[in-house]
């Protein structure tokens, strides 16, 4: 295991509530510790620290105030799970180097959102090599990103003007500085659905760059990729982040998104073009994708080359359950996936993507 790879959750030997547990693991890998065996190794794989002790006995305070000063703890963000609200409880985990303390329990999604910012602050740290125009790039985008799928969950039109600008920012970052550094910044964020999304958005950039497509198109490819699976703020948390496999039940609702993407894409006037992309990147060649069960020559160009945008995300990417694959063997696979996939396309996007060849795209 790498540095700052896990969430290391320390606790005393009251033990620890399962249940904020199982929701780290949607997003995270676990490192449990009792604070008596926390120890400098511990810290250097850690992305981010829980504490869940008892603060008013000092058998447990006593050794985490020795544990929090070994210098490897430097850095690392601290959650402290409180029993109750009060001052003396606020003021240890202060002293203690709490970066957010929160009384636990607490609903699911208050949590979720605490976790989810203190670990945005860790990336966005490492976004600081990026380039200027890469990491506003990044932070712009994710920032618009949140919004669209905030909007699509409230019913409300998304703005195509601020997802444009957001998408022509990806492009002049590309444009100056390549992809690699862009995705591999990406690579680290915690919400999967919004990582995919601009994974998927990167790639089809990349594809648009290997065609030397003209710049609208390029524009128009970026759109599509980063709302490709918009139809997802209509799936339920619990199937979107499930730490594990879903089940066919699971699988019934999940491949529903493409069907709301549609819905959610016929307010507000969109390029044809965006809306194949967003409905049709699971349609299969041999006609037995969703939703639509489009064949051979029905499966335009766009949603052939966002299936394989989408399929090598999937499988490069780390998930709870599963761990991220090489962009080799993810290729060597797809190559497989002959009824699936555009074979001749999936060719095209293994030079399209291989780092040595990257273009830097001139405009037209
Ligand atoms: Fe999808
Ligand atoms: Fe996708």
């Amino acid at each position: 295991m790498n540095k700052n790879e896990v969430v290391t959750i320390i606790y005393d030997n009251n033990g620890y509530d399962k249940s904020f547990v199982d929701l780290v693991k949607r997003y995270h890998d676990i490192n449990l510790v009792s604070i008596n065996s926390l120890s400098a190794t511990d810290f250097k794989r850690s992305l981010l620290l829980i504490i869940q002790v008892n603060l008013a006995d000092p058998n447990s305070l006593r050794p985490l105030k020795e544990k929090m000063l070994i210098p490897e703890r430097d850095n690392i963000p601290v959650l402290f799970l409180l029993n109750e609200f009060n001052r003396r409880e606020v003021v240890q985990a202060n002293m203690l180097g709490a970066s957010d303390y929160i009384v636990y329990p607490c609903p699911d999604e208050f949590f979720i959102k605490t976790l989810g910012e203190l670990v945005s602050r860790v990336v966005e740290k490492a976004w600081k090599k990026l380039s200027h125009t890469q990491e506003m790039a990044l932070k712009v985008s994710l920032k618009v990103l949140d919004d669209a799928f905030e909007d699509a969950i409230n019913g409300k039109e998304i703005s195509q003007k601020e997802l444009k600008e957001s998408c022509d920012l990806i492009i002049e970052a590309t444009a100056k500085d390549g992809l690699t550094d862009w995705m591999n910044a990406i690579r680290h964020h915690h919400n999967y659905t919004y990582r995919h999304s601009m994974m998927v958005c990167g790639y089809l950039i990349s594809f648009g760059i290997h065609f030397n497509v003209k710049k609208t198109d390029l524009q128009m490819l970026s759109l599509g990729g980063i709302l490709h699976d918009i139809g997802k703020a209509f799936t339920p948390l619990k199937i979107l982040d499930k730490p594990a496999k879903l089940t066919a039940d699971e699988w019934v609702i999940m491949r529903k998104h493409p069907s709301n993407s549609r819905v959610i894409l016929s307010e507000g006037n969109w390029d044809p073009d965006v809306l194949d992309i967003a409905v049709h990147h699971h349609e299969k060649l041999d006609g037995t994708g969703y939703p639509d069960g489009q064949k051979g020559s029905q499966v335009t160009d766009l949603a052939r080359m966002t299936a394989i945008a989408d399929v090598f995300s999937g499988l490069t990417d780390k998930r709870s359950y599963k761990p991220s694959m090489s962009s080799e063997k993810a290729i060597d696979i797809m190559l497989g996936m002959e009824g699936h996939l555009d074979i001749p396309l999936v060719k095209a996007f293994r030079s399209a993507i291989m780092p040595e060849k990257e273009k830097i795209y001139a405009y037209k």
